[in-house]
């Protein structure tokens, strides 16, 4: 097995700081990045920790009793979160997701929830909201998440039997409480459910047919998520990577696919729907099929940095403007120019790259740190 080594240079710490633009960048949503792409999904991390290990994200080596998570000091608070998105809305987001680490970690989470419920976008319509979680918590939580006003949930999931679960998430977490929290967020309302499964060769691949079996017909849209090389220790390999090419004919091999169309310009997840009409499966192929050229979803990490590809290694802050006291124009100008100086597209050069680089150049940052 590769030897991992503890880095000297915190890669959290390397940033641009965010600056105010001599002239006034309007937030009236037409912004555009350097390909031409708009700003239309906002995912804030709200804590870099999990109750998880799985190896592809948080593996158990780095993240042990002595990794240094952020200082609580560090993280924005509630309302300095809703006050930047709501910049972001005005800049045309109409999606915010909540991640982590595990979101429902994080304290009083539903207090947060309950502040972005509360954003409308130019039309005056309430913005897609819903959350990334590994399920662990969701059972308790659900009612008052809903209550809230979140309006769906997607769940990690990454295979049904119960060994292949506790092994991925290494901790021994038993499968069957995920289940009861995906039925329970399904129950209060937070649908329609998703569930991302992430899929490793030789290690959960032989649970996509389980997992299709179960979930299908019973409104939740399970989703197949390539092995991604993000972050910097998951020691990620090519020959691991599943191509969803092969999960769509696996499963097509026992019930018939058709093709849907995108719902949406820029989705991650290429959709099937089952032939009986059933419901519908994805996939997710960020390795074989890059999906960078509308990529239109920046990134809050926990402190307030602004990452504009996962694969990025720096972030742009935006913790010391909102603390030195700048208007609202103001940091609307700030974000606006950093979208505007966007032309990351990751995923699309990784074949020609040389391995672990980045878009900008040193080491990445970990997912856990900047949201999924
Ligand atoms: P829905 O709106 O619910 O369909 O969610 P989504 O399509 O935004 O997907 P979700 O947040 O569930 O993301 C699923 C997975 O796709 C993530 O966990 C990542 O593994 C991957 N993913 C999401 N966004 C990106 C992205 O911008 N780039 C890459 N390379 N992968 C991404
Ligand atoms: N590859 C693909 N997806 C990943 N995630 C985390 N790490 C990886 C990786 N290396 C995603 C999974 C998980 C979510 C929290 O983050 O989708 O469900
Ligand atoms: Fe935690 Fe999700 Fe990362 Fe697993 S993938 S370690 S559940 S944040
Ligand atoms: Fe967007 Fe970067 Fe992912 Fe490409 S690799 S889709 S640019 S986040």
């Amino acid at each position: 097995m590769a030897e991992r080594t503890i880095p000297l240079l915190d890669e959290r710490t390397i940033h641009t700081t965010a600056v105010v633009p001599p002239q006034t960048i309007a937030a009236d949503g037409k912004l555009l990045d350097r390909r031409g792409r708009p700003l239309r999904d906002l995912r804030i991390s709200v804590t870099d920790r999990c109750n998880f290990r799985c190896g592809y994200c948080m593996p158990k080596e780095v993240f042990n009793k002595d990794y240094a998570y952020l200082p609580q000091s560090s993280l924005l608070t509630f309302e300095e979160i809703t006050r930047v998105a709501r910049v972001f809305v005005s800049h045309g987001v109409r999606k915010i997701r909540l991640t982590g680490g595990e979101p429902l970690l994080r304290k009083n989470l539903e207090i947060l929830v309950q502040q972005l419920a509360a954003l409308r976008d130019a039309d005056g319509a309430p913005l897609d909201l819903t959350l990334t979680t590994n399920g662990s918590l969701i059972t308790k939580k659900a009612q008052a998440l809903n209550d809230a006003g979140l309006q769906r949930v997607t769940v990690s999931l990454d295979g049904l039997d119960d060994a292949v679960f506790r092994r991925m998430n290494d901790v021994d977490f038993p499968v069957a409480d995920v289940l009861q929290g995906i039925e329970a967020a399904h129950r209060v309302g937070l649908g329609p459910v998703k569930v991302n499964m992430v899929v490793k060769r030789g290690t959960n691949e032989q649970e996509i047919l389980p997992m299709a079996r179960h979930f299908k017909g019973t409104g939740v849209v399970l989703r197949f998520i390539e092995y991604m090389d993000v972050g910097a220790t998951n020691g990620w390999r090519m020959d691991e990577v599943l191509p969803s090419a092969d999960v769509v004919a696996r499963i097509h091999s026992e019930f018939a696919l058709v093709p849907l169309e995108a719902a949406k310009p820029g989705e991650t997840a290429q959709r099937w729907a089952y032939a009986d009409g059933s419901g519908e499966i994805g996939v997710i192929s960020s390795v074989t099929q890059a999906f960078c050229s509308d990529c239109n979803r920046a990134r809050l990490s926990t402190e307030g940095k602004v990452f504009l590809c996962l694969f990025a290694n720096r972030g742009h802050d935006l913790r010391d403007l909102i603390r030195g006291g700048v208007s609202d124009t103001d940091l609307a100008s700030a974000i606006g120019s950093i979208w505007q100086g966007r032309s990351d597209r990751y995923s699309e050069l990784r074949a020609s790259l040389p391995a672990d680089t980045t878009t900008t150049g040193g080491k990445r940052v970990e997912m856990s740190y900047i949201g999924g």
